[in-house]
């Protein structure tokens, strides 16, 4: 998939090629008017054709406007956003620096807690109770002044991707999940994963759910230790693009419109089959410049596809 050429060039801190500026320019075609002003394809430029540089810092781009995506890089406002457009959401409770849980009730657990503004399943931690919750709030609060609590929503993990109304990728992303062999450690199971790990965000995870990464899990033993399923946390995406049914691309059409956002990812947990109208659900959160990496490097498929919308969103950069 990656050219010898690539290889060398991703060792000389040239872009790879799942990084935004590389599958622009090459969605872009070959006199692509793309420009990358860092090593990592992160920060580049699209000329429009009024002969403007129109910027872009990994998937954010000119295409939303810049408060609606402020809004979206709010967990709480979103879901409050959200909820009032007539949504189903989590219960949430936002909690500030200093506050004790006891706000939160009994019948609240178990949880997810999470930064407000932050994204790629950072530091997002499953609190089962208040024991748990108190370790993790003495944990965050000395880094983060807001911290989300949210009502844990068992199901499957989706995410789709929204351009102008349309549904243009929808795919599942399955957590981290290792099977014991009665010999290795959690540790030695997670090895392929924490190799991975370059930001650091799977070993947080697995610090704050306070797994014991030296237990030696029993043969046949399946261990998900992290609550988080995206694709920087671990989790792997399984395309389901084509199983989306009307009901769910009319869904996330609604969900974009409500959020003033042209182009963005949408989080929903859903036990029922996407193929069918949504009926139990609930959106996680709304991302206005959705991470497309972690998809892009799945395969050849979703890499066509990632490149299939980029050159929507390249046209659309051209005539602003
Ligand atoms: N309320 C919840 N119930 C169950 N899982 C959750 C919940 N909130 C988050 N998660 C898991 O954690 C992931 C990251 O949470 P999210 O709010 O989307 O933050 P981020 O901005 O880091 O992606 C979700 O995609 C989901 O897998
Ligand atoms: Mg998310």
């Amino acid at each position: 998939m990656i050219s010898p050429k690539r290889r060398k060039g991703a060792e000389r801190n040239e872009p790879g090629p799942y990084s935004v500026g590389a599958i622009i320019k090459r969605a872009g075609g070959k006199r692509a008017k793309v420009r990358i002003y860092d090593g990592l394809g992160h920060f580049g430029s699209v000329r429009t054709r009024a002969g403007r540089e129109s910027y872009f810092r990994g998937s954010a781009f000119d295409i939303n406007g810049h408060g609606s995506a402020q809004v979206a890089s709010d967990k709480g406002y979103t879901l409050a956003l959200l909820k009032n457009a007539g949504f189903p959401v989590p219960d949430w409770t936002m909690i500030f620096r200093g506050e004790t849980p006891a706000v939160i009730p009994d019948g609240a657990f178990p949880l997810v807690v999470k930064p407000n503004n932050l994204s790629k399943g950072k530091d997002v931690c499953f609190a089962g109770d208040r024991v748990v919750l108190k370790r993790i709030l003495a944990d965050m609060s000395v880094r983060y002044e807001k911290l989300l609590a949210t009502e844990y929503i068992p199901g499957n993990d989706y995410r789709f991707l929204v351009l102008d109304g349309k549904l243009e990728a929808a795919y599942e992303r399955k957590k981290v999940c290792v099977t014991g062999d009665g010999e290795r450690t959690l540790r030695g199971l997670l090895l392929p994963y924490l190799e991975r790990d370059r930001e650091g965000i799977l070993s947080d995870a697995l610090r704050l759910a306070g797994a014991d990464i030296r237990r030696v899990p029993a043969m046949g033993e399946i261990v998900c230790p992290i609550v988080a399923a995206n694709i920087s946390a671990g989790g792997k995406a399984v395309d389901v693009t084509d199983r989306a049914g009307s009901g769910y691309r009319k869904l996330c059409r609604r969900i974009a419109e409500a959020m003033s956002l042209r182009f963005c990812g949408i989080d929903i947990i859903t036990t029922e089959d996407i193929a069918f109208a949504p009926r139990d659900y609930r959106i996680i959160e709304v991302n206005s410049s959705p991470s497309v990496s972690g998809f892009a490097a799945t395969g050849d498929g979703e890499l066509l596809r990632t490149r299939r919308i980029f050159r929507k969103i390249y046209r659309k950069l051209r005539k602003l």
